[in-house]
Protein backbone atom coordinates (compact mmCIF):
# COMPACT_ATOMS: atom_id res chain seq x y z
CA UNK A 1 0.00 0.00 0.00
CA UNK A 2 1.54 3.27 -0.89
CA UNK A 3 -0.51 6.91 -1.09
CA UNK A 4 -3.32 8.17 -2.55
CA UNK A 5 -4.11 12.03 -3.75
CA UNK A 6 -6.80 13.14 -1.26
CA UNK A 7 -6.28 17.02 -2.00
CA UNK A 8 -4.80 19.52 -4.09
CA UNK A 9 -3.96 23.27 -3.98
CA UNK A 10 -1.67 26.12 -5.78
CA UNK A 11 -0.85 29.68 -5.88
CA UNK A 12 -0.04 32.28 -7.82
CA UNK A 13 1.51 35.65 -7.65
CA UNK A 14 -0.05 38.13 -8.83
CA UNK A 15 1.28 40.05 -11.53
CA UNK A 16 1.29 38.69 -14.66
CA UNK A 17 3.68 39.19 -17.44
CA UNK A 18 2.93 38.77 -21.18
CA UNK A 19 5.06 37.87 -24.04
CA UNK A 20 4.66 41.37 -24.81
CA UNK A 21 6.02 43.01 -21.54
CA UNK A 22 8.98 40.97 -21.64
CA UNK A 23 9.63 41.88 -25.66
CA UNK A 24 10.10 45.45 -23.88
CA UNK A 25 12.98 43.94 -21.68
CA UNK A 26 14.97 42.14 -24.60
CA UNK A 27 14.84 41.51 -28.79
CA UNK A 28 12.02 39.32 -28.62
CA UNK A 29 8.62 38.77 -29.85
CA UNK A 30 5.52 37.59 -29.10
CA UNK A 31 5.05 35.03 -32.06
CA UNK A 32 8.28 33.71 -31.59
CA UNK A 33 7.67 32.68 -27.82
CA UNK A 34 4.28 31.52 -28.66
CA UNK A 35 5.53 29.49 -31.49
CA UNK A 36 8.67 27.71 -30.24
CA UNK A 37 7.63 27.14 -26.86
CA UNK A 38 3.70 27.43 -26.03
CA UNK A 39 3.72 30.44 -23.56
CA UNK A 40 1.88 33.31 -23.95
CA UNK A 41 1.60 34.94 -20.38
CA UNK A 42 3.22 34.09 -17.00
CA UNK A 43 2.79 34.73 -13.23
CA UNK A 44 5.84 36.51 -11.76
CA UNK A 45 6.61 37.28 -7.83
CA UNK A 46 6.59 40.92 -6.76
CA UNK A 47 5.84 41.43 -3.09
CA UNK A 48 4.99 37.67 -2.50
CA UNK A 49 7.75 35.47 -1.11
CA UNK A 50 8.10 31.70 -1.75
CA UNK A 51 6.86 31.15 1.60
CA UNK A 52 3.08 33.11 0.65
CA UNK A 53 2.82 31.21 -2.24
CA UNK A 54 3.65 28.25 -0.72
CA UNK A 55 1.46 28.44 2.39
CA UNK A 56 -1.68 29.49 0.23
CA UNK A 57 -1.01 26.26 -1.58
CA UNK A 58 -0.61 24.06 1.24
CA UNK A 59 -4.11 25.75 3.35
CA UNK A 60 -5.42 25.24 -0.75
CA UNK A 61 -4.81 21.09 -0.60
CA UNK A 62 -5.38 20.93 3.38
CA UNK A 63 -8.67 22.15 3.19
CA UNK A 64 -9.90 20.27 -0.34
CA UNK A 65 -8.94 16.90 1.79
CA UNK A 66 -9.97 18.11 5.18
CA UNK A 67 -6.98 17.97 7.36
CA UNK A 68 -5.35 19.80 9.38
CA UNK A 69 -1.98 21.00 9.99
CA UNK A 70 -1.39 18.91 13.44
CA UNK A 71 -2.57 16.04 11.70
CA UNK A 72 0.51 15.71 8.84
CA UNK A 73 3.54 13.31 9.81
CA UNK A 74 5.68 14.79 7.29
CA UNK A 75 6.37 18.12 4.99
CA UNK A 76 8.45 18.13 1.84
CA UNK A 77 8.97 21.01 -0.02
CA UNK A 78 10.21 20.40 -3.51
CA UNK A 79 12.10 23.89 -4.26
CA UNK A 80 15.71 25.12 -6.18
CA UNK A 81 16.22 27.16 -3.44
CA UNK A 82 13.81 28.47 -0.07
CA UNK A 83 13.13 32.13 0.80
CA UNK A 84 16.18 31.20 3.50
CA UNK A 85 19.64 28.40 2.96
CA UNK A 86 18.06 27.79 6.73
CA UNK A 87 15.56 28.07 7.76
CA UNK A 88 14.10 25.54 5.09
CA UNK A 89 11.02 26.32 3.19
CA UNK A 90 8.91 23.53 4.65
CA UNK A 91 9.90 24.66 8.11
CA UNK A 92 8.33 27.51 7.87
CA UNK A 93 5.82 26.18 5.96
CA UNK A 94 5.31 23.99 9.27
CA UNK A 95 5.02 26.95 11.48
CA UNK A 96 2.52 28.51 9.19
CA UNK A 97 0.03 26.17 8.73
CA UNK A 98 0.45 24.70 12.45
CA UNK A 99 1.81 21.40 11.89
CA UNK A 100 4.23 19.71 14.33
CA UNK A 101 5.69 17.20 12.01
CA UNK A 102 9.04 16.78 10.56
CA UNK A 103 9.92 19.49 7.66
CA UNK A 104 12.39 18.89 4.69
CA UNK A 105 12.74 20.84 1.41
CA UNK A 106 14.28 18.84 -1.33
CA UNK A 107 15.85 19.72 -4.97
CA UNK A 108 15.79 17.77 -7.79
CA UNK A 109 14.79 20.70 -9.86
CA UNK A 110 12.18 20.04 -12.70
CA UNK A 111 11.99 16.45 -11.48
CA UNK A 112 11.32 17.78 -7.80
CA UNK A 113 8.06 16.58 -7.43
CA UNK A 114 8.18 12.82 -8.65
CA UNK A 115 11.09 13.16 -6.79
CA UNK A 116 9.06 14.06 -3.84
CA UNK A 117 6.15 11.47 -4.45
CA UNK A 118 8.52 8.92 -4.36
CA UNK A 119 9.87 9.78 -1.22
CA UNK A 120 6.11 10.10 0.17
CA UNK A 121 6.04 6.63 -1.34
CA UNK A 122 8.81 5.14 0.94
CA UNK A 123 7.53 7.11 4.05
CA UNK A 124 4.24 5.32 4.17
CA UNK A 125 5.08 1.93 2.71
CA UNK A 126 8.04 1.81 5.54
CA UNK A 127 4.95 2.86 7.72
CA UNK A 128 6.88 6.08 8.77
CA UNK A 129 4.08 8.25 7.76
CA UNK A 130 0.21 8.11 7.00
CA UNK A 131 -0.49 11.79 5.87
CA UNK A 132 2.66 13.86 4.00
CA UNK A 133 2.00 17.09 2.54
CA UNK A 134 4.00 17.27 -0.78
CA UNK A 135 4.66 21.16 -1.97
CA UNK A 136 6.20 21.93 -5.30
CA UNK A 137 7.26 25.85 -5.23
CA UNK A 138 9.32 28.14 -6.81
CA UNK A 139 10.69 31.34 -7.74
CA UNK A 140 12.29 30.96 -11.11
CA UNK A 141 12.18 34.64 -11.87
CA UNK A 142 14.82 35.88 -9.55
CA UNK A 143 17.72 32.94 -11.36
CA UNK A 144 16.75 34.51 -14.47
CA UNK A 145 19.60 36.71 -16.66
CA UNK A 146 16.79 39.44 -17.90
CA UNK A 147 19.48 40.49 -20.61
CA UNK A 148 19.25 36.73 -21.85
CA UNK A 149 16.56 36.22 -24.31
CA UNK A 150 16.66 32.96 -24.77
CA UNK A 151 16.19 31.52 -21.17
CA UNK A 152 14.33 35.00 -19.82
CA UNK A 153 10.77 34.27 -21.54
CA UNK A 154 11.00 30.90 -20.42
CA UNK A 155 10.17 30.86 -16.89
CA UNK A 156 7.30 32.22 -14.38
CA UNK A 157 6.89 31.55 -10.32
CA UNK A 158 3.95 29.59 -8.51
CA UNK A 159 3.65 27.18 -6.15
CA UNK A 160 1.29 23.62 -6.26
CA UNK A 161 0.49 21.55 -3.84
CA UNK A 162 -0.67 17.94 -3.02
CA UNK A 163 -1.96 16.05 0.59
CA UNK A 164 -1.25 12.34 0.14
CA UNK A 165 -2.86 10.19 2.54
CA UNK A 166 -2.20 5.93 3.11
CA UNK A 167 -4.11 4.07 -0.40
CA UNK A 168 -3.65 2.09 -3.53
CA UNK A 169 -3.42 5.79 -5.52
CA UNK A 170 0.17 4.58 -6.73
CA UNK A 171 0.71 2.13 -9.30
CA UNK A 172 4.11 2.64 -10.50
CA UNK A 173 7.26 5.27 -10.49
CA UNK A 174 10.18 6.10 -11.43
CA UNK A 175 13.00 8.74 -10.78
CA UNK A 176 16.62 8.80 -12.35
CA UNK A 177 19.64 11.23 -12.13
CA UNK A 178 22.73 11.72 -14.61
CA UNK A 179 25.54 13.87 -13.08
CA UNK A 180 26.06 17.18 -15.50
CA UNK A 181 27.00 20.86 -14.70
CA UNK A 182 26.96 21.86 -18.63
CA UNK A 183 23.80 21.66 -20.33
CA UNK A 184 21.67 23.35 -17.67
CA UNK A 185 23.11 25.62 -14.71
CA UNK A 186 22.40 27.87 -11.83
CA UNK A 187 25.39 29.02 -9.72
CA UNK A 188 25.55 29.67 -6.34
CA UNK A 189 26.29 32.98 -4.47
CA UNK A 190 28.93 32.68 -1.41
CA UNK A 191 30.33 34.89 1.04
CA UNK A 192 33.51 36.36 0.42
CA UNK A 193 36.26 34.16 2.55
CA UNK A 194 39.52 34.94 3.22
CA UNK A 195 40.99 31.40 2.67
CA UNK A 196 38.87 30.61 -0.74
CA UNK A 197 40.59 30.64 -3.45
CA UNK A 198 37.46 29.23 -5.66
CA UNK A 199 36.04 31.90 -8.45
CA UNK A 200 32.35 32.73 -7.60
CA UNK A 201 30.23 31.28 -10.55
CA UNK A 202 27.24 32.79 -12.44
CA UNK A 203 24.31 32.73 -10.37
CA UNK A 204 21.80 33.06 -13.54
CA UNK A 205 20.04 29.90 -15.03
CA UNK A 206 21.98 28.96 -18.26
CA UNK A 207 20.62 26.42 -20.78
CA UNK A 208 21.96 24.57 -23.79
CA UNK A 209 18.39 24.88 -24.94
CA UNK A 210 18.83 22.61 -27.70
CA UNK A 211 20.64 20.08 -26.29
CA UNK A 212 17.97 19.77 -23.18
CA UNK A 213 15.37 19.66 -25.75
CA UNK A 214 17.19 16.40 -27.11
CA UNK A 215 17.28 14.88 -23.46
CA UNK A 216 13.56 16.05 -22.27
CA UNK A 217 11.86 14.24 -25.46
CA UNK A 218 14.32 11.11 -25.09
CA UNK A 219 14.10 10.84 -21.16
CA UNK A 220 10.26 11.75 -20.90
CA UNK A 221 9.30 8.86 -23.69
CA UNK A 222 11.45 6.11 -21.96
CA UNK A 223 10.34 6.75 -18.46
CA UNK A 224 6.64 7.23 -19.57
CA UNK A 225 6.86 4.07 -21.73
CA UNK A 226 8.82 1.96 -18.55
CA UNK A 227 6.27 3.48 -16.11
CA UNK A 228 2.70 2.42 -18.18
CA UNK A 229 4.23 -0.94 -18.39
CA UNK A 230 4.60 -1.15 -15.16
CA UNK A 231 1.21 -0.40 -13.81
CA UNK A 232 0.29 -2.65 -16.71
CA UNK A 233 -1.59 0.10 -18.47
CA UNK A 234 -2.19 1.00 -22.18
CA UNK A 235 -2.70 4.16 -23.62
CA UNK A 236 -6.22 3.96 -23.78
CA UNK A 237 -6.99 3.38 -19.50
CA UNK A 238 -5.08 6.97 -19.64
CA UNK A 239 -7.14 9.71 -18.87
CA UNK A 240 -4.55 12.20 -18.80
CA UNK A 241 -0.55 12.60 -19.26
CA UNK A 242 0.75 15.59 -17.47
CA UNK A 243 4.11 16.12 -18.48
CA UNK A 244 6.28 18.88 -16.91
CA UNK A 245 5.34 22.53 -18.72
CA UNK A 246 9.15 23.22 -20.36
CA UNK A 247 8.08 23.97 -23.71
CA UNK A 248 4.72 22.86 -25.56
CA UNK A 249 6.70 21.23 -28.30
CA UNK A 250 8.43 18.63 -26.11
CA UNK A 251 4.93 17.72 -24.80
CA UNK A 252 3.81 17.36 -28.00
CA UNK A 253 6.29 14.89 -28.97
CA UNK A 254 5.85 12.72 -26.36
CA UNK A 255 1.47 12.58 -26.66
CA UNK A 256 2.45 12.07 -30.65
CA UNK A 257 5.21 9.06 -30.47
CA UNK A 258 3.05 7.77 -27.62
CA UNK A 259 0.23 7.20 -29.09
CA UNK A 260 -2.10 9.95 -26.61
CA UNK A 261 -5.43 11.87 -28.16
CA UNK A 262 -5.10 15.70 -28.00
CA UNK A 263 -7.64 15.62 -25.23
CA UNK A 264 -5.66 13.02 -23.31
CA UNK A 265 -2.72 15.90 -22.97
CA UNK A 266 -2.73 18.12 -20.31
CA UNK A 267 -1.28 21.40 -20.79
CA UNK A 268 -0.85 24.79 -18.87
CA UNK A 269 2.39 26.45 -20.45
CA UNK A 270 0.69 29.35 -22.42
CA UNK A 271 -0.10 30.70 -18.73
CA UNK A 272 2.44 29.69 -16.52
CA UNK A 273 5.61 29.30 -18.53
CA UNK A 274 7.85 26.82 -16.96
CA UNK A 275 7.21 26.94 -13.01
CA UNK A 276 9.85 23.83 -12.92
CA UNK A 277 8.76 21.18 -9.77
CA UNK A 278 5.27 23.51 -9.60
CA UNK A 279 4.41 22.88 -13.07
CA UNK A 280 2.83 19.61 -12.76
CA UNK A 281 0.90 20.51 -9.02
CA UNK A 282 -0.34 23.93 -10.72
CA UNK A 283 -1.72 21.89 -13.49
CA UNK A 284 -2.71 18.89 -11.53
CA UNK A 285 -4.74 21.38 -9.04
CA UNK A 286 -6.52 23.27 -12.35
CA UNK A 287 -7.37 19.74 -14.03
CA UNK A 288 -9.21 18.89 -10.65
CA UNK A 289 -10.53 22.06 -10.13
CA UNK A 290 -12.16 22.35 -13.63
CA UNK A 291 -14.00 18.68 -13.40
CA UNK A 292 -11.28 17.38 -15.62
CA UNK A 293 -9.89 14.65 -13.52
CA UNK A 294 -12.00 13.12 -11.12
CA UNK A 295 -11.54 10.18 -8.47
CA UNK A 296 -10.65 6.53 -10.21
CA UNK A 297 -9.16 8.60 -13.23
CA UNK A 298 -5.37 6.86 -14.17
CA UNK A 299 -2.91 10.27 -15.07
CA UNK A 300 0.47 9.49 -16.20
CA UNK A 301 3.84 12.52 -14.92
CA UNK A 302 6.68 12.74 -16.59
CA UNK A 303 8.97 15.55 -15.60
CA UNK A 304 13.28 15.91 -16.56
CA UNK A 305 15.63 18.62 -15.34
CA UNK A 306 18.58 19.89 -14.17
CA UNK A 307 20.88 17.66 -12.00
CA UNK A 308 20.02 16.12 -14.80
CA UNK A 309 17.08 14.40 -13.38
CA UNK A 310 13.71 12.78 -14.38
CA UNK A 311 11.32 11.05 -12.76
CA UNK A 312 7.32 9.31 -13.92
CA UNK A 313 4.51 7.79 -12.34
CA UNK A 314 1.15 6.10 -13.08
CA UNK A 315 -1.33 7.06 -10.15
CA UNK A 316 -4.63 6.44 -9.93
CA UNK A 317 -6.92 9.66 -8.43
N1 LIG B 1 13.22 35.59 -29.14
C1 LIG B 1 13.61 35.63 -30.42
N2 LIG B 1 14.60 34.87 -30.90
C2 LIG B 1 15.22 34.03 -30.04
C3 LIG B 1 14.86 33.96 -28.69
C4 LIG B 1 13.82 34.78 -28.25
N3 LIG B 1 13.39 34.76 -26.98
N4 LIG B 1 15.66 33.05 -28.09
C5 LIG B 1 16.48 32.57 -29.03
N5 LIG B 1 16.22 33.17 -30.20
C6 LIG B 1 16.86 32.95 -31.49
C7 LIG B 1 18.25 32.40 -31.36
O1 LIG B 1 19.18 33.44 -31.18
C8 LIG B 1 18.42 31.70 -32.68
O2 LIG B 1 18.73 32.65 -33.68
P1 LIG B 1 19.80 32.31 -34.82
O3 LIG B 1 19.18 31.16 -35.59
O4 LIG B 1 19.87 33.57 -35.58
O5 LIG B 1 21.04 31.94 -34.11
C9 LIG B 1 17.04 31.16 -32.99
O6 LIG B 1 16.13 31.93 -32.18
C10 LIG B 1 16.84 29.70 -32.64
O7 LIG B 1 17.33 29.48 -31.35
P2 LIG B 1 17.32 28.05 -30.69
O8 LIG B 1 17.94 28.11 -29.33
O9 LIG B 1 17.87 27.06 -31.67
O10 LIG B 1 15.76 27.82 -30.56
P3 LIG B 1 15.01 26.51 -30.17
O11 LIG B 1 14.03 26.19 -31.20
O12 LIG B 1 15.93 25.40 -29.71
O13 LIG B 1 14.19 26.97 -28.90
C11 LIG B 1 14.20 26.71 -26.51
C12 LIG B 1 14.86 27.34 -27.71
C13 LIG B 1 14.93 27.10 -25.23
C14 LIG B 1 12.76 27.21 -26.43
C15 LIG B 1 14.19 25.18 -26.69
O14 LIG B 1 15.48 24.74 -27.04
C16 LIG B 1 13.75 24.43 -25.47
O15 LIG B 1 12.62 24.53 -25.03
N6 LIG B 1 14.63 23.58 -24.91
C17 LIG B 1 14.26 22.72 -23.80
C18 LIG B 1 14.06 23.49 -22.56
C19 LIG B 1 13.65 22.57 -21.46
O16 LIG B 1 13.03 21.55 -21.69
N7 LIG B 1 13.97 22.90 -20.26
C20 LIG B 1 13.59 22.01 -19.19
C21 LIG B 1 14.48 22.06 -18.11
S1 LIG B 1 14.20 23.51 -17.14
Amino acid sequence: MSFQIVGTGRANPALVLTNEMVSKLVDTNDEWIVTRTGINTRYVSTDETLLDLSVEAANNALNKAGIEGKDLDLIICSTLEGDYITPSLSCLVQREIGAVCPAVDINAACSGFIYGLDMADAYITSDKAETILLIGAEMMTRHLDWKDRSTCVLFGDGAGAVVLKKGNGLKSIKITAKGDDKLLVIGNVFCSSPFSNQPQTDPHFRMNGGEVFKFAVGSALRDVKEVMKKAGVTVSDVKMLIPHQANLRVSQFVKEKMGFSDEQLASAIDHYGNTSSASIPLLLDELVEEGKLSSGDIIVLTAFGGGLTTGACVIEL
